[in-house]
């Protein structure tokens, strides 16, 4: 389905958020699935319904707030958003990463994405955390993509490159930090992969993904990284590995969501400690391509 907003409908909901918050946020995060704790520890927290902010989707999903909360990590001034949207849902991809845009307008030059995944490299582990190195995009190859549709040159060029669309220098950053935090896990890095939910995977579906090179499967993520991209957006994320994929049809183990949430609230502790100080130590990008 192709994009019903218009450059000033973005604009609209931009200008309504920045009129009514006097914090001038330059990094976004937006909140996987169990990891919404995260925008408890902002400093004088401004929040928003997104019932209540024009043009906005609603947040269908449990362990997913749905509310903006804008506030200071450190000194560093970030919006976040607590319960994001996806396609299974119902929503169509361009307006699961309807915020994405909204935040460019705001002036945000950095968004981090979270999420909670399936854990496919067979090294990994339930509370394992991967930085999301790459990805691969099983809907956007076969033709449904959030930038189809009229490209508006306002947000960028009509055939974006996605081969630097995490950064390198962020993912470098996050393993130094990661080391003092002295944590028994290694800090992983692979590829995440997405596949459209809401049901999690058969066994010959994990196996065949596994197969294509990706480290972690889920249902999000993807639609807002290639948005922000599109209109020049730096861009970090990580995965929480909520689960282990059932490769073998031995296993008795079935995913479900209520491991997914349980895992984010263990592992909220050092996820949250891991955002804190790359944010803390974050400079905004040397060239700004907007
Ligand atoms: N598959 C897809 N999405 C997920 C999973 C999974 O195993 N775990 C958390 N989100």
């Amino acid at each position: 389905m192709e994009n019903e907003f218009k450059y000033e409908d973005y604009k609209k909901t931009a200008d309504w958020l920045l009129s009514r918050t006097k914090h001038q946020p330059e990094i976004a995060v937006i909140c996987g699935s169990g990891l919404g704790a995260l925008a408890e520890r902002l400093n004088q927290p401004q929040a928003f319904d997104y019932s209540d902010i024009p043009n906005f989707p609603q947040s269908t999903v449990p362990g997913h707030a749905g509310r903006l909360v804008f506030g200071y990590l450190n000194d560093k001034c970030c919006v976040m958003m607590q319960g994001r949207f996806h396609s299974y849902e119902g929503y169509p991809l361009w307006k699961v990463a309807f915020p994405v845009r909204v935040f460019r307008l705001m002036n945000i030059h950095t968004l981090i994405v979270t999420n909670a995944a399936g854990g496919l490299n067979p090294d990994y582990e339930v509370g394992d955390v991967m930085l999301i190195r790459d990805h691969i995009f099983l809907a956007g190859l076969s033709g449904n993509n959030p930038l189809r549709g009229p490209n508006d040159e306002r947000f960028g060029e009509r055939f974006p490159p996605m081969s630097d669309a995490y950064d390198r220098v962020l993912r470098q950053d996050a393993h130094f930090i990661w080391k003092q935090m002295d944590q028994e896990r290694p800090l992983q890095e692979g590829t995440y992969v997405m596949v459209g939910g809401p049901n999690f995977e058969t066994i010959a579906e994990c196996r065949f993904l596994q197969r294509l090179g990706a480290d972690a499967v889920g249902m999000s993520t993807v639609p807002e990284v290639i948005v922000a991209r599109h209109c020049g957006l730096r861009v970090f994320g990580f995965s929480l590995i909520t689960n282990k994929s059932v490769l073998d049809y031995e296993s008795r183990e079935k995913a479900n969501h209520e491991e997914v949430l349980l895992a984010g609230r263990l592992a909220a502790e050092k996820l949250e400690q891991l955002v804190c100080l790359l944010v803390e130590s974050m400079q905004p990008p040397s060239k700004n391509t907007f």
